[in-house]
């Protein structure tokens, strides 16, 4: 049962909103988002797997705060991340009638977060939307600070807007039902606060990273909080990612290339990819002689401690190239001006971006990494 949820602020002037965090909070959801609705009026938008686990408890709790509710249940998982099923969502939405003060209700993970948002930034010109994160990743990543979109054949997340929620609310209890492996996924982010700015979030995480795997109530609860307050910092900074938000983007621009390479298939999952993502940017930041070489070895052994993939074994095969994978990297939407933007690193804590990276140098990690030279 819930205690009562901790609440931390996103200060974004009008846009402003609060991310409410505990364990079992989807029971009282009704109460807890009765608060910001222009009318006691919701639609939300789930997928099938979350359905079963989650929606029916959603549903209850709005009946009793008295809040009229209709449920669309989309296909679940990243390949339907796209145009044709926005179009089909947004039709059932229009069906259903909704007007500028319906709140939209997303129920699930970061594909049902991003569909649903975009669908809320786009629809009558934009409507109210709440996110309810289920999965690790969503919770500390995805559901807070705006981003919303689809996946275009030429890149991940390239057609989408900025459209903040109302209310972010992050029930602990949920991740309960989550496969190990989507729990590990999710890790990789929280495990990038830690790289970000916060070592002392790091040495916490070596500490307690598995029980937060294991789904220890309090460890979740401090983990989700402080990755939350984390992201909520650099999002009120740089809302747009005019510059410093780009820091999120650590382990990414390698990540979503691996991404690509793979097809977005089931071989390797987001969270996977920043995983490796990370020690790739660590391996770069190395070999430029930005970072003591035992920052890494610390990142690595972390990593593989708790499950995590750490490098390109078992994934590359000869299709691979390191060329390859810096054309992938060159099609991300964080290239400024024609030149890739990296999140680097001096040591665990101090990450910083620039575009001051030797292709040479890159392509050398990358062949390292493929382990192509030693073929
Ligand atoms: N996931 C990166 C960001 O929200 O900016």
């Amino acid at each position: 049962m819930s205690d009562g949820p901790a609440t931390l602020r996103v200060d974004l002037g009008e846009r402003s909103y609060d991310i409410l965090v505990g364990d079992g909070l989807l029971a009282g959801a009704g109460k807890l988002i009765a608060p910001v609705l222009a009318e006691p009026r919701t639609v939300v938008i789930t997928d099938e797997n979350v359905e079963k686990h989650c929606l029916g408890t959603l549903e209850k709790s709005l009946d009793e705060a008295g809040i009229g509710h209709q449920s669309i249940v989309l296909e679940a998982g990243e390949q339907n991340k796209d145009y044709a099923h926005v179009e089909a969502l947004t039709g059932l939405l229009l069906d259903h009638r909704v007007e500028r003060t319906t709140t939209l209700i997303a129920l699930g993970g970061g594909v049902v977060g991003d569909i649903a948002g975009f669908a809320a930034a786009v629809t009558l010109r934009g409507m109210d939307f709440i996110q309810i994160p289920t999965t690790l990743l969503a919770q500390v990543d995805s559901s807070v600070g705006g981003k919303t979109g689809i996946n275009a054949p030429q890149g991940k997340n390239l057609i989408g807007a900025f459209h903040q929620p109302r209310l972010v609310l992050a029930d602990i209890g949920a991740l309960a039902s989550l496969p190990p492996r989507e729990m590990r996924a999710g890790y990789a982010e929280v495990v990038k606060y830690g790289l970000i700015a916060d070592a002392d979030f790091f040495a916490w995480l070596e500490a307690n990273g598995q029980a937060v795997l294991e789904g220890d109530p309090e460890a979740c609860l401090y983990a989700v909080l402080t990755s939350c307050r984390a992201k909520a910092s650099i999002v009120e900074a740089d809302e747009t990612e005019k510059g410093s938000r780009a820091l999120l983007n650590l382990g990414h621009t390698f990540g979503h290339a691996l991404e690509a390479q793979t097809g977005y298939s089931d071989a390797l999952h987001h969270g996977e990819a920043v995983a490796i993502g990370l020690g790739l940017a660590f391996d770069l930041s190395v070999r430029m002689g930005l970072c003591p070489g035992q920052d890494r070895d610390r990142l690595r052994s972390h990593l593989a401690a708790v499950g995590l993939p750490v490098g390109l074994g078992g994934l590359a095969d000869g299709g691979w190239s390191a060329a390859g994978l810096i054309d992938l990297m060159g099609q991300d939407k964080k290239v400024r001006s024609g030149a890739m933007t990296f999140v680097l690193l001096r040591g665990i804590g101090q990450a910083f971006i620039t575009q001051d990276v030797d292709l040479g140098l890159l392509s050398e990690v990358l062949e390292q990494a493929l382990d192509i030279k030693g073929a």
